[in-house]
């Protein structure tokens, strides 16, 4: 009985925690490393004049709109955070023109992370 309980604590830690890791990650690093200046949510009337940068899920319909894939719309995303042009971006004109450029964010996350919070953002934003 004893042994049993600890096997499935032990197989509970194992997969259970190991997949919510694997859940929370992207999430945090998002909310870590790019939420600061996209937000997440809606903006609300008053929070319009203070945005730095395009909200989230604007920015990942624009996306889907311009990429057919999940791999193509992540590896889009994965090379625009360290590498972002005005020739290569898909959002409106209007948004470079208001916010300027994104900044890279080359140092601050690596090639990994970057392609996981873009398979986070393509999975959970835009449609
Ligand atoms: C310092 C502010 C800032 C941070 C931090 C930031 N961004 Fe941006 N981002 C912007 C601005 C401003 C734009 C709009 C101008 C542009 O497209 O370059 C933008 C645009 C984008 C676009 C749309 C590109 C296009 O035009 O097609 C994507 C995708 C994106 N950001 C993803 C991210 C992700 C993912 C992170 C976190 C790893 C992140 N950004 C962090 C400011 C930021």
């Amino acid at each position: 009985m004893k042994t049993e309980i600890l096997l499935s604590y032990t197989l509970f830690c194992i997969f259970g925690l190991g997949s919510a890791f694997a859940q929370e990650d992207p999430k945090i690093l998002f909310e870590q490393k790019c939420s600061v200046c996209h937000l997440k949510q809606r903006p609300a009337y008053e929070e319009m004049k203070t945005l730095i940068a395009p909200p989230i899920m604007g920015v990942m319909t624009h996306v889907k709109d311009a990429k057919a894939t999940k791999i193509d719309a992540v590896n889009f995303i994965a090379d625009y955070i360290f590498e972002p042009t005005p020739a290569k971006a898909l959002c409106m004109k209007q948004s470079i023109e208001r916010f300027g450029l994104m900044p890279s964010q080359k140092g601050n996350l690596s090639k990994e992370e970057a392609i996981s919070v873009a398979g986070y953002l393509y999975e959970n934003f835009g449609y």
